[in-house]
């Protein structure tokens, strides 16, 4: 009997070079994306991490120094020293700022040099001198910077969920990355922002990756197959998704994705109502990310809540997390970067291919000279109302 021959068609052999999107991924000063980025306040880290002892932080490609002056003002400085370079995160701060710990040059937190202490009079030209810095404003527990060109600073805004904290409760502020099915330790995911981003306009992973290939993550009902409508909304877009309970309940839940990198994703344990926090994705780096959330919680609770079946990450073993693999393992697996040039996009990922078409349409739109979408400049107008949530269609609608 002749063996059926092999059909070659597919085979990896020759395949071409993979390539990533640089235009909606890469961050770094000068890059569209990059600058996009810097039209907006970026939440850089949780207000208790700016001390008197200065530490290295990155954010969007650049590597900083953060410190809070013995005043109490919070510093973000470029880390070498405008003198001959030594870092500032080798420096002592003091009540006006931050003295290099070479030959004791002080600068405040706006880069002015205060002193020269090996010059005459402690230094008769130093305000020719500047130490490159970012303005910095400090709200929910965040530290806020903006890194883009001072005449296009929007205002700070402010998210109407945040705004209104009632007695009993507070506002929880934390890098965890178990939101990424990382860890409330593990504050740094190892792949590009917009894995990260697009994923909450992705709500078909959720009955396949959270519910039925690992077990319930979340819940059951997450399980049912949602029917799904994207929109494009006025700085970002969102989606409802209706799902049809085993116990005759109807509901729809609504999430958000708003520029530049906000996220809010209803609680997840399907409780009613509005969520009850804001999430941000922001680039570290073109190869990784730092989650920040701000979430309201009642005053005992110290760490975001844990999904029941979400184990930490660093307590699982390569055999457990390939059994039980989470969001981490999903995206982090798809590469630093991932490779667009590989993808065959479906129906399904409706909403991740309206999210980089919006996106790449603000990134192109920095570049032609004008302000992005949702970059608010009249502190009047300030505020976001959020649409996110949870709700229960009445039987009367259904
Ligand atoms: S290098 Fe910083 S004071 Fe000289
Ligand atoms: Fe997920």
């Amino acid at each position: 009997m002749q063996e059926a021959p092999i059909a070659f068609h597919g085979v990896a052999y020759g395949r071409p070079k993979p390539h990533h999107n640089a235009e909606l991924t890469e961050v770094g000063p000068g890059t569209p994306c990059g600058e996009f980025m810097r039209r907006y306040w970026q939440p850089l880290t949780l207000s208790a991490r700016a001390t008197t002892t200065p530490s290295q932080i990155r954010i969007l490609g650049e590597d900083l120094i953060l410190f809070r002056d013995r005043s109490g003002r919070p510093g973000l400085l470029y880390p070498r020293c405008a003198h001959r370079g030594s870092s500032l995160f080798y420096g002592r701060v003091e009540a006006e700022g931050i003295r290099c710990c070479y030959h004791g040059w002080l600068f405040s937190v706006e880069g002015e040099c205060l002193d020269q202490p090996c010059e005459p009079c402690g230094g008769l030209h130093k305000d020719r001198v500047r130490q490159p810095w970012y303005p910095l404003q400090e709200r929910y527990g965040l530290i806020w910077v903006y890194m883009g060109p001072p005449a296009r600073m929007p205002v700070l805004p402010r998210w109407d969920v945040l705004e209104d904290v009632p007695e009993g409760q507070k506002l929880l502020v934390s890098h965890s990355s178990l939101y990424a099915g990382g860890d409330d330790d593990v504050e740094i995911v190892p792949c590009n922002w917009l894995q990260e981003w697009e994923n909450v306009m992705d709500p078909f992973h959720i009955p396949i990756l959270h519910t039925s290939f690992s077990g319930v993550q979340f819940v059951p009902e997450m399980g049912v197959m949602p029917e799904v409508n994207w929109e494009y909304a006025d700085a970002g877009m969102r989606y409802t998704a209706y799902r049809k309970l085993d116990d005759g309940r109807e509901m729809d839940r609504v999430t958000q994705a708003l520029f530049p990198h906000v996220r809010i994703v209803p609680n997840v344990q399907l409780a009613e109502g509005p969520s009850s926090g804001i999430g941000w994705v922001v680039p570290v780096d073109d190869t990784s990310l730092r989650l920040c959330f701000v979430m309201k919680v009642p005053q005992d609770v110290d760490r975001l809540p844990r999904s029941p079946n979400l184990r930490p990450w660093s307590q699982m073993t390569p055999e457990e997390r390939q059994a039980f693999p989470g969001d981490w393992e999903a995206q982090v697996s798809q590469g630093p970067i991932t490779f667009h040039s590989e993808e065959n996009l479906a129906g399904s990922d409706r909403g991740v291919s309206m999210l980089r078409r919006t996106l790449g349409q603000q990134i192109r739109a920095v570049q032609a000279g004008q302000d992005p979408a949702g970059t608010i400049f009249d502190p009047d107008h300030a505020l976001i109302r959020i649409e996110a949530g949870n709700f229960f269609r009445k039987p009367s609608q259904g």
